[in-house]
């Protein structure tokens, strides 16, 4: 079984081709980077692994379970490229929040130990909206680990980041 796998995996936005037929086999254990020049098209697959835009043509499926799927949603986490969703919420509303849009059911206890990890306990009751850059990253990779997932997507998770900061995002 391949952590991920995609056969052909195409999308289109009308007449332009952005993904075109890739075929990808990921161990599990293997952390894959996805590198390419701004608008190669690295968000679009992977928005269509996580089930955010469907593919026009391929298939894939993650964890040996055949996508898109509700079931998998569960056991996979995902840290968007974009932080509009932050609003107005505080950093452990916020992951409450998200959590449950996508189903899952987080305790208190799991918010606080998620953001321990990721080394912003000390800002769990401070509202999002007023993060740094940094801080917004470390909450989206909380966000994305905080129900223990089996696969875990990035999106640009060190994009606009000071090289001190890149590192510790990194560590
Ligand atoms: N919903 C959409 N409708 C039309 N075109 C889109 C849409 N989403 C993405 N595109 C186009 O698809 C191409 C690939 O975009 P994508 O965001 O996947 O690139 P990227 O590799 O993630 O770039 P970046 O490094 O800037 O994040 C771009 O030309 C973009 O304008
Ligand atoms: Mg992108």
């Amino acid at each position: 079984m391949f952590a991920i796998e995609t056969k052909d995996l195409s999308k289109s936005f009308g007449k332009t081709t952005v993904v075109k037929g890739i075929n990808l086999q990921v161990q599990t254990g293997e952390v894959l980077g996805f590198l390419g020049r701004n608008g190669a098209g690295k968000s679009t697959f992977i928005n269509m692994l996580t089930g955010i835009i469907r593919p026009t043509s391929g298939s894939f499926s993650l964890l040996g379970i055949d996508g898109p799927s509700d079931h998998v949603k569960k056991r996979i986490g995902v840290m968007p490229d974009y932080s509009s969703l932050y609003g107005n919420l505080t950093a452990k509303k916020h992951l409450k929040y998200l959590a449950g849009v996508s189903g899952k059911t987080v305790t208190n206890q799991q918010c606080i130990d998620v953001l321990r990890s990721v080394g912003l306990e000390e800002h769990a009751n401070q509202k999002a909206v007023k993060f740094s850059i940094v801080m917004k990253k470390k909450l989206g990779i909380a966000q994305a680990i905080i129900h223990d997932p089996d696969l875990i997507f990035l999106d640009e998770p060190t994009s606009g980041l000071d090289a001190e900061s890149t590192i510790e995002i990194q560590q």
